[in-house]
């Protein structure tokens, strides 16, 4: 695993601070719009945030002096010709808007802060961190659109099966289905689904078959294969990833070098033969109909006096592949690739080289390469130096330019996909002769490493699949229409490495056939990738149980938040869906810092919202369905209103207001008399759910009152007092509606269903007196139930918050601990290492669950981390991103012991409490420059100890209240150790 950065800075900057600095303050971790030095940012009013650290308690920053400067050197002189902030007094640390000279496109700023302490003491300069603009006008840009010119065969070439069979096993029956299969695709049916339907035979209806089929397109020719029941896809177009290149010469030394660059489509680009960055799967995935994000290299490293050489790939991604629910060619036909390299001489000249007519392009090794097929590599057509200068190009095709200017170029401004880890194989068995399966012991998302040796021409196969069969064979049928096969053809000179580049599969097994020698364990590694949010959460407790759980939660996460948070990363589905991302969204907000990464996806869902106000199912919106869902929808609103909180983010809620406000007059103008009994478009319930069908429209109104709600405090933060009374005015009557129509005199909702009443005390629904009333009514209903759950994706988010809101601890631990079905401990204790998308994806008694809806990696049910962080741990947000802090964990017999550890944006806040007897100690840690309200269980005020002595006479400790079984205390920054008697 990657060490956290903000953990190395904290360790150094203690170290620094007991060391050297006789100020009682270290400022440091500095960043801009959440990211480290990030490059060709496009915020003209770009935001500053750093943490202060110290070693004393009730540590606060009393002023800020931030210097921006054109030049390290000027930096260095204590000189912010673009900006002195001087001395501000303000313990503001997060989020400060720069506000010096205006910046334009390609402007490089460097810059440092310091800090006064409480005793008006100035701390040293931070490091220096810095930032640059990217191209802010489309006039910067000169670069063409290009794509590539196949330098082989001929797309018009019809496609045709030269043999298809569909076989049950390697020795089984099989049938030729060549004439079926060629009779589709007359038809213009280019997905198959494999099953008798579409095939007219069964060769054998009691084994689980297979399609091999051998096609030709384009003057090339090429294999594919399905299992029974999922859909072949066949090639539209029969391009490989190509390659693109230009040399150039550059006539003097280098001074400076930046590339912008980006895709319709994914690259990879090369200069000199280097690798330019690690991002992965580049740019990130956006409605391309509205917008592209491009990358921002600095490479003056990689270029040199003379020859040079710029070569790239470019494949088909989310732009022109498959992708979900059967998504193909969706935003265009043809990828195509944009750069522009920007280079200043020593002596001040400058020179561009960009994407235009003159570059080549020819056909990669990379045959085909696809999200839901996988990727085709055959190693025999590798060029060498295809990326270096003095490459022979006279076979090269020219490229063509293709007019895209409609296309608004934005910088990305979130952390890119990259390699996060590997993972070593378990195990290798051979269930079936020549099929090797190899365990990676955690179901993952990326890739495999192949590294084998075996003659020129060998064919390497390799399936992927989260779960096996009963006879040790795996289980793809889930999978549905994503094959997730990758080839390999080797040249056979000795060892070969390979991983596929513009492809990623979610799986925990990989079969490997096409040796003829058995492989050996190292012949496969698991690489691991995903969004690199940097980790910012960790639990950990007594029962080993629920740390797997919040193991399987972090997976789940990770594999999911690929470019965009999405439902499943193994299906051919891997999509925005917008209620997973909402119920979720907290619980990310603890495993790792999503500020970024969110700031980005919610312009991809604002940009999917229809003219009328309906957000839509998914986003990057590529579904035809007219969106306007309860849940799903509410997502614009719930999504921005969290990121606000935990990271106190105000421009977010500003730029994301008014289709905030949109989607609220949509509900409004969308329901009858404030119910929302009409018009939710696919309305998916409380999806998932176990036998407990809440009323569609109960959760439409519920939810319509949630977003209204959160619109109205926006409003308020935001400084629109009228339009927050306005909101908070239509809240009250909703809430109204809601009662008047679902809820009885005695407590009981409509429908007395768990999602019902979790949703009811969460969202603030009821009237004071019915709240306990509800809350004993899901009460009962769990007992009833045999302490078991009966919520989907949407009752489930609000389920353990809520019972514990309510005072209904007991009931929440009792949940949170069953492991008979449905609970969360269930699939932990049938060994899953991922949150499974239903309750019930595999039984001892049914085995899997329908393949057609069936994934083992989705994070929706994952949504109780929130209450493993902010109830058992118990750091909760006392006020926007932490600036006051809530310690109130709860504690109750099942645990011993828990350890919570959160780096919000104001440094790191923990807790660590140990249950001895009735002993109870409780540890916290409150960053500088913040407080915090800590609750302290315990039935006996007067035994409370702070380190050992009296609570009394604890420093930077103050007294409240006492509140039930706790005593409330206010601190200041610093480590605590409170003990306590509780009762058990
Ligand atoms: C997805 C879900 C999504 C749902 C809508 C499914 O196919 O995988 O996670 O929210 O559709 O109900």
């Amino acid at each position: 695993m990657r060490i956290d950065r903000l953990k190395q800075v904290l360790i150094l900057g203690m170290v620094f601070i007991s060391s050297i600095c006789s100020a009682a303050v270290a400022t440091q971790y500095l960043r801009c719009e959440y990211l480290n030095d990030p490059l060709g940012i496009d915020a003209t009013r770009p935001r500053l945030s750093w943490i202060i650290t110290s070693n004393r308690r009730g540590e606060m920053q009393t002023a800020y002096q931030i210097l921006v400067a054109s030049s390290p050197k000027l930096l260095n002189e204590g000189q912010g010709d673009l900006w002195d902030s001087g001395k501000v007094s303000s313990d503001e640390s997060s989020q400060i808007t720069y506000a010096g000279d205006p910046l334009i496109s390609r402007e490089s700023c460097f810059w440092k802060v310091r800090t006064w302490d409480r005793d008006g003491k100035v701390g040293d300069w931070s490091p220096d961190a810095q930032w640059t603009m990217g191209l802010l006008q489309p006039a910067d840009w000169s670069a063409k659109w290009i794509e590539s010119v196949p330098s082989t065969g001929d797309t018009n070439a019809p496609l045709i099966i030269r043999q298809a069979t569909y076989e049950a096993g390697a020795e089984g029956q099989s049938a030729d289905v060549t004439a079926v299969l060629n009779s589709h695709i007359k038809q213009g049916r280019l997905n198959v689904v494999v099953n008798r339907e579409t095939l007219g035979v069964d060769p054998d209806t009691n084994a689980v078959k297979r399609l091999r089929v051998e096609y030709e397109y384009g003057g090339r020719t090429g294999k594919k294969e399905a299992d029974e029941n999922q859909t072949l896809m066949l090639p539209g177009h029969s391009a490989p990833v190509p390659y693109l290149r230009k040399s150039f010469e550059l006539e003097s030394p280098v001074q400076r070098a930046v590339l912008y660059v980006t895709a319709l489509g994914l690259y990879e680009v090369n200069i000199n033969g280097q690798r330019v960055g690690d991002h992965l799967l580049a740019p990130d995935w956006t409605d391309y109909r509205m917008r592209v994000r491009y990358q921002t290299f600095d490479v003056t490293g990689l270029l040199k006096t003379g020859g040079n050489a710029m070569g790239a790939l470019l494949a088909d991604g989310w732009f022109s592949g498959h992708i979900g629910n059967g998504g193909y060619e969706f935003f265009g036909k043809e990828p195509a690739f944009l750069a522009q390299l920007e280079v200043t001489y020593v002596d001040g000249r400058t020179e561009r080289i960009v994407t235009d007519d003159t570059w080549k392009s020819h056909d990669s090794p990379i045959l085909s390469s696809d999200f839901m097929l996988g990727e085709d590599y055959d190693s025999r057509l590798e060029i060498k130096g295809w990326d270096q200068p003095g490459l022979d190009a006279g076979k090269w095709s020219a490229v063509m330019v293709r007019d895209e200017s409609s296309r608004q170029l934005e910088s990305q401004v979130m952390p890119p996909v990259r390699e996060i880890c590997e993972l070593n194989p378990k195990t290798v068995k051979e269930p079936k002769p020549g099929g090797w399966i190899y365990d990676l012991g955690q179901n993952m998302v990326g890739v495999v490493r192949l590294k084998v040796s075996a003659p020129a021409g060998t064919r390497i196969i390799l399936r992927h699949a989260e779960m096996l069969n009963p006879d040790g064979t795996l289980y793809r049928r889930n999978l549905r229409g994503a094959p997730s096969i990758d080839q390999y053809v080797c040249k056979g000179d000795g060892v070969e490495i390979w991983q596929p580049r513009f492809t990623f599969h979610g799986f925990r097994y990989v079969e490997i056939s096409g040796l003829t020698n058995p492989p050996t364990l190292d012949a496969v590694t698991g690489i691991v990738i995903g969004s690199d949010t940097p980790r910012t959460g960790e639990f950990a407790c007594s029962d080993a149980r629920i740390n797997q759980l919040q193991s399987n939660i972090q997976w789940g996460q990770r594999g999911n938040y690929i470019s965009v948070p999405t439902d499943c990363p193994q299906r051919d589905e891997r999509l925005g869906w917008m209620g997973d991302a909402e119920v979720f969204i907290c619980t990310a907000t603890y495993n790792a810092d999503v500020a970024a990464f969110f700031t980005k996806w919610l312009v991809d869902v604002d940009d999917g919202q229809s003219p009328a106000g309906a957000f839509s199912n998914v986003s990057p919106n590529t579904s035809r369905d007219v969106g306007g869902v309860p849940a799903w929808g509410d997502s614009g609103v719930i999504c921005p209103w969290t990121i606000y909180e935990m990271y106190g983010d105000q421009r977010i809620l500003e730029q994301h207001l008014p289709a905030m406000r949109k989607w609220v007059d949509y509900m409004q103008s969308h329901s009858d008399g404030l119910i929302r009994d009409k018009d939710r478009g696919e309305d998916f319930g409380d999806w998932l759910s176990i036998n407990a069908d809440t009323p569609k429209d109960l959760i439409g109104t519920a939810y319509f009152a949630y977003s209204t709600h959160l619109l109205a405090k926006s409003c308020r933060v935001l400084g629109r007092p009228a339009e927050a009374d306005k909101y908070d005015q239509l809240f009250a009557d909703i809430k109204t509606a809601f009662n008047k129509r679902y809820v009885a005199a005695d407590g009981r909702i409509q429908g007395n269903t768990q999602c019902a009443y979790a949703m009811a005390l969460q969202f603030e629904l009821l009237p004071e007196d019915l709240r306990p009333k509800a809350a004993q009514h899901l009460k009962e209903d769990i007992k009833a139930k045999g302490n078991h759950l009966s919520t989907g994706f949407v009752g489930v988010s609000c389920l353990l918050p809520a019972l514990t809101q309510a005072g209904k601890a007991d009931t929440a631990y009792g949940l949170l601990f069953q492991d008979t079905f449905p609970s969360w401990l269930f699939s932990v204790k049938h060994g899953a290492t991922t949150i499974w998308e239903r309750w019930d994806g595999w039984t001892p008694e049914r085995g899997f669950q329908d393949p057609g809806m069936n994934s083992f990696n989705h994070y929706s049910l994952g949504s109780c981390g929130e209450y493993l962080f902010g109830y058992i741990g118990g750091i909760r947000p006392a006020s926007p991103g932490f600036k006051t802090i809530l310690i109130d964990p709860v504690i109750r017999h099942d645990l011993t012991w828990a350890s919570t550890d959160f780096d919000s944006i104001h440094g790191k806040i923990a807790t660590a409490w140990k249950v001895r007897g009735k002993r109870l100690t409780l540890e916290v840690v409150v960053p500088a420059n913040t407080t915090a309200t800590v609750c302290v269980p315990g039935w006996n005020q007067a035994s409370i100890t702070e380190s050992g002595k009296s609570v009394e006479n604890a420093e930077a400790v103050k007294f409240l209240r006492r509140e039930n079984d706790k005593t409330v205390f206010e601190v200041g920054s610093g480590n605590y150790k409170f003990t306590s008697e509780i009762r058990r």
